[in-house]
């Protein structure tokens, strides 16, 4: 690597995700710092200049890869970066992490196993200030386990739309239990307004005069399973508690990743939770483009990212979830709300074709599977004229390396993702286990 010449001006640090007038207005304010730029192949790769990634305007990142190649690893990384922002920047973002894995909860602790390593980097192992949430009815279960969480959500079963009922039990809206469940809401929400919980929907069933006995016993069935999840009640947590200014709320639906409704109940969960952010979001632009005019300028509901791992399970681009359709809302009509989505995938061939196509910048690790690799291809625009298939198996094979595409400034980098400050819960646990703070 050629040394920088004594005297010569260190050289600028590149930003991704921000176009020409924002990176003169702002230079590096409202940015996380996301690694090093990779220059060269092969054993002539050396790393140079700090790449860094813009955080104040919304955005769709999508992060790619396939296993363990580093994906959950950068949504960590981003959101340390959010903790450490400037307090006037800091306190208009929020970010809401939707945990598939049970893996964030470990932020609150300093990476001590990388010390060495972060020193290297110029930085020191550090926890992170996050808020971990767990499902309302389970508290139990984390209570027993010693695990400490600092909230417990509810979602409002009202909110809940017939046909997101009937898509998480796998009916059709039109047949008999599709209807049932229709008339169930209708019936409810008729008697209670929009407040009611699980046990007024199965009476409504039970109080259905028109649907035959063996509809309602199936239909109630599956309510009084979902009862088991423990998340829906009639009122429910406030959206405005998991976007708080400045903070990091992770939303641990790891445990319901053994039930077989596994996916039934988190895609409930997102779509619901994304459904309630965006109004949240579109009511607190009004108010703020009021102030605005008013020349004030208060802001109360930061603006959010939302962080989904294993994001093709929530949007696939072959079927319809009930996350489908308010995810789909957000990656088409979030910018104006503010809002940002973080999507990680290892298939992005798999992903709905608008996250794909909306995605305004592209974090690739190693890809094997040529669908994914030609998914990614049919992102990039005509400006790029490099293969992106060679450039990601050029990356130099260690963790953490990977391809940024970014559409704001048309370019493609490769880079090193830097190390973590928060300790990393998701690693591949081995066989030989090392002593240390929590084994790996
Ligand atoms: N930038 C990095 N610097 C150092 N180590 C890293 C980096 N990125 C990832 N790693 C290492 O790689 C391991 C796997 O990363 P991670 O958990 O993010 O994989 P993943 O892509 O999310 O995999 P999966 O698809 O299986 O969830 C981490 O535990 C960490 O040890
Ligand atoms: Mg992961």
């Amino acid at each position: 690597m050629a040394g920088r010449k004594f005297g010569a001006p260190m050289p600028e640090r590149i930003v991704v995700g921000r176009d020409r007038e924002d990176a003169q207005a702002y230079g590096e304010k409202g940015t996380a710092f996301l690694g090093k730029h990779i220059v060269g192949k092969g054993e002539e790769a050396h790393l140079t200049t700090g790449v860094l990634i813009d955080v104040a305007r919304p955005h769709v990142v999508l992060v790619v890869g396939k296993r363990g190649s580093g994906k959950s690893y950068d949504a960590g990384i981003i959101a340390e970066e959010m903790t450490r922002l400037p307090q006037e920047v800091r306190q208009n973002l929020s970010v809401i992490i939707i945990d598939t894995m049970g893996i964030y909860w470990s932020m609150k602790k300093p990476n001590e196993r990388d010390r060495e390593l972060l020193k290297e980097w110029g930085l020191k192992p550090q926890g992170i200030d996050i808020e971990f949430f767990i499902p309302k009815g389970h508290a139990g279960e984390y209570d027993k386990a010693g695990i400490e969480y600092d909230g417990m959500l509810a979602l409002p079963c009202g909110e809940i739309k017939p046909e997101d009922w009937c898509m998480a039990f796998g009916f059709s809206q039109v047949d008999p239990h599709g209807i049932a469940i229709e008339r169930a809401v209708k019936h409810a929400r008729k008697l209670h307004g929009g407040a009611f919980g699980i046990e007024e929907l199965t009476k409504s069933i039970g109080d259905d005069k028109t649907t035959e006995k063996q509809v309602k016993d199936a239909v109630s069935n599956r309510f009084l399973a979902a009862m088991e999840w423990g998340l829906f009640e009639k009122k429910g947590t406030t959206i405005s508690r998991l976007m708080q200014p400045g903070k990091i709320a992770v939303i641990d639906t790891s445990h319901y990743a053994s039930a077989s409704a596994g996916w039934s109940v988190r895609n409930l969960l997102v779509g619901l939770v994304s459904r309630m952010v965006y109004q949240e979001r579109v009511l607190a632009r009004k108010a703020e483009e009021n102030e605005a005019m008013a020349g004030e300028g208060k802001g109360q509901v930061p603006m959010v990212w939302i962080m989904i791992d294993e994001a093709h399970q929530f949007l696939p681009g072959d079927a319809s979830t009930p996350a489908s359709e308010p995810l789909l809302t957000m990656v088409r009509q979030g910018r104006e709300p503010g809002i940002s989505l973080l999507l990680i995938t290892q298939r992005p061939g798999k992903l709905h074709e608008d996250a794909l196509a909306q995605a305004d910048l592209v974090i690739s690790h190693r890809l094997t599977s040529r669908a994914d690799i030609e998914a990614l291809r049919s992102i990039m625009q005509t400006y790029v004229l490099e293969d992106i298939e060679e450039l990601i198996n050029s990356l130099p094979r260690q963790k953490g390396t990977a391809v940024i595409l970014d559409d704001n400034s048309e370019r493609l980098f490769a880079i090193q993702v830097r190390p973590r400050l928060s300790w990393h819960a998701g690693g591949s646990p081995s066989a030989i286990k090392k002593k240390g703070m929590f084994e790996e």
